[in-house]
């Protein structure tokens, strides 16, 4: 079956969920023109995520994708906390920020009972996870509502796990992607794979369709992924410009100049791997530090230094997701970016 069967959509381009840079806005741009608009939860309060549920229901008869993170959450570390902090003193001392200040904690929550029952109440035709899935007794109540599930793979074993434990798509995430890995079996980042190694293994491993992501940037992108077996894409970085997403000025900017071409994967902005344009701190701390704390504890003790550095105009302490390719990052309404893409293909 199609992807576009599978889902209920015109076009096989799904706009990838973005934490942090897009709410509902975005979302329904992207399906109101056919394709599949997604709304990323992981930092929504249950208040929020209601909110934006019903403002996306209110904005379109189309499907849409209601995404959540499926980390379990890690032990707090003081210790680590303490060491990290200690890393980051310069940078304190720099902007004038007290550390005592500085709640701990991570900010993201995995999806719930609370979460669960959302889902249940407003029924959305995809529901998406990053980091595996979740407790099967959860997952359950998602697809008794009705829902299609995707879930990101990074390798081919992480594909096969998902087809076993009921996902009915898979997002093969090349290493080339922005923003987190969806990496869940492993902490091992030699085990992760370039889009077009990892599409056409995937597809040649599972039987479910196949999503292709991570520096698919235009039309001969897309055209490429279905070549080597995918059923459909999913986008994220192309969408950064677009004004319906609420991407800050100092990430548009870098998008946009030449040091969008230098990405790496980092864990100073969470904890955990995740592509973003090389800053100052990226730099200075090294892109991978071990002195990080686990995802996502790694948030608050940063936030401050973004804050500051932000206010100033800068980007040196904020994370700069992207892809490899933020050639296809234009500035044009979401509608119309889908519209040219499906024009040409
Ligand atoms: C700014 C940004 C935020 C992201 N946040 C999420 C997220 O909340 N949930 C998720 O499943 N994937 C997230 N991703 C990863 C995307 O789903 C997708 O794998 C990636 O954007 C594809 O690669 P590309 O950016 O090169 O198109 C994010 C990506 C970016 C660029």
């Amino acid at each position: 079956m199609a992807l576009q069967d599978v889902l209920g959509i015109e076009w096989p381009i799904i706009q990838a969920p973005m934490a942090g840079v897009q709410d509902s806005r975005l979302a329904l741009a992207v399906s109101n023109a056919g394709g599949l608009g997604s709304l990323p939860c992981a930092m929504l309060s249950p208040e929020a995520l209601r909110s934006e549920l019903e403002t996306l229901r209110a904005g379109t008869g189309k499907p849409f994708n209601v995404n959540f993170f499926a980390h379990t959450p890690p032990v707090p570390d003081n210790a680590r906390e303490q060491r990290w902090r200690e890393a980051l003193s310069p940078y304190y001392r720099e902007f004038g920020i007290d550390p005592h200040a500085i709640p701990a904690g991570g900010g993201r929550t995995p999806f719930n009972e609370e979460t669960a029952a959302l889902v249940e109440a407003f029924r959305p035709q995809v529901v998406s996870f990053h980091f595996g899935l979740p407790a099967p007794a959860l997952l359950q109540r998602v697809k008794a509502a009705g829902a299609r599930v995707l879930s990101t793979a990074t390798t081919v074993e992480e594909a096969l796990w998902l087809e076993q434990n009921g996902a009915d798509a898979i997002i093969a995430q090349g290493l080339e992607a922005g923003g987190h890995r969806g990496i869940f079996l492993t902490r091992d980042l030699s085990t992760q794979l370039g889009t077009f190694a990892l599409v056409p293994q995937v597809a040649g491993a599972v039987k479910i369709p196949v999503i292709a992501a991570g520096g698919i940037a235009d039309v001969g992108g897309i055209r490429a992924a279905m070549e080597l077996g995918a059923a459909g894409v999913q986008l994220g970085t192309a969408f950064l410009l677009c004004p319906e997403a609420t991407t800050r000025a100092v990430h548009r900017e870098a998008l946009k100049g030449p040091q969008a071409r230098h990405t790496a994967i980092t864990n100073l902005f969470s904890g955990g791997p995740a592509r973003s344009i090389m800053n100052r701190v990226m730099r200075e701390l090294g892109p991978v530090a071990e002195v990080a704390p686990e995802f996502p504890l790694a948030t608050s003790a940063i936030a401050p230094l973004r804050a500051a550095a932000e206010a100033r105009d800068s980007g040196d302490f904020s994370p700069l997701w992207s892809g490899q390719n933020a050639s296809g990052c234009q500035e044009i309404p979401a509608g119309q970016l889908i519209r040219q893409l499906v024009e040409q293909l």
